[in-house]
């Protein structure tokens, strides 16, 4: 066990053993400190005196294990590892301290295991998000794109899954709709997370309920503007362009039971120019969703890990 908790904090077998020692005398520091302030209250063992002696020996444990790491040289590491304690304590992600933890030198790479978080790609067209998203995490060892579901014959996301190898379903918008909306069949696949990439089916109450704030959407606009049923692909870029509106961009959302409306994680923007036809746009909007999808939705699963 400590020969794993070495190789996990990146130090020797001496500096184990130091703060070992420290983990021991501190403990015992604190039990002694804390039974004297105790006696000082004149408090009966009773129900209020055990909760104030959990508060007391809390309280006091870190001032004194920092206390005794300074004569055993070990300040830096616990002063880091009270931070780090704290950090959890103030709820943040696990992925969030060891990101730190890494960043700081702290932990040895390769000697933690983040939980592995499933997604599925929900496509309906080419799949050039798709393909962007199952790049990005191609190398991370926390992510797997592992199923992609589409509601078309013949897409091209289709082809992209046969490429990749990755496991396809296609869906009836029967038992999608009106029966179980796929959940076992996602559940089945350990499916954590949904990303809607070109998706044009509505999201059925089932799927959001099984996976709350669990599914984001990009849309090639604005939103709130632009959005809705019937404003998907080019219509969504002649709109802007009849509008005359000088910038478009996209919006990258949460997914509730209403077209293009759950709240918004990121939005981005770019011109749009006179001579400007829906494609001339539409191709300016897919190099920005190229750009933020996949990063945004990293960052979404982080939050989850
Ligand atoms: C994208 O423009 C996306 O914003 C919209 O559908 C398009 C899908 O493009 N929802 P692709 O299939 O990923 O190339």
């Amino acid at each position: 066990m400590f020969k794993n908790l070495q190789a996990k904090w990146k130090v020797n077998g001496w500096q184990m053993a130091l703060i070992l020692i420290t983990f021991a005398i501190g403990g015992s520091l604190t039990g002694l400190t804390g039974r004297k302030l105790l006696a000082l209250t004149g408090m009966v063992h009773s129900v209020p005196y055990y909760i104030l002696h959990v508060v007391v020996m809390t309280l006091l444990w870190p001032f004194a294990v920092l206390l005794v790491s300074v004569p055993m040289g070990q300040y830096p590491f616990f002063i880091k590892y009270i931070r780090r304690m704290l950090g959890r304590l103030a709820g943040k992600s696990h992925a969030k301290v060891v990101e730190e933890q890494l960043a700081e030198g702290q932990l040895a790479v390769g000697s933690i295991k983040l939980p592995v978080i499933k997604i599925a790609i929900f496509a309906s067209g080419a799949g050039s998000n798709a393909q962007k998203i199952i790049e990005h995490f191609r190398t991370d060892d926390s992510v797997e794109v592992a199923l992609i579901v589409c509601n078309k014959p013949g897409a091209g996301v289709l082809s992209i899954a046969a490429n990749e190898g990755i496991a396809t379903i296609l869906i009836d918008k029967e038992p999608f709709f009106r029966g179980n909306a796929y959940v076992p069949e996602l559940q089945s696949a350990g499916i954590g997370f949904i990303v809607l990439a070109g998706f044009l089916w509505k999201i059925p109450l089932a799927l959001i309920k099984a996976y709350p704030n669990k599914i984001v959407n990009i849309h090639p606009a604005l939103l709130p503007n632009y959005g809705g049923k019937g404003m998907y692909g080019h219509f969504v870029h002649e709109a802007v362009i009849a509008n005359g509106d000088a910038e478009s961009g996209i919006t990258i959302h949460y997914v509730d039971e209403h077209y293009d409306h759950g709240s918004t994680i990121f939005k981005a923007t770019c011109p749009v120019f006179g001579g400007d036809t829906a494609a001339t746009l539409a191709s300016r909007i897919h190099k920005l969703e190229h750009e933020h999808y996949p990063r945004v939705i990293g960052e979404c699963l982080k939050k989850l890990q």
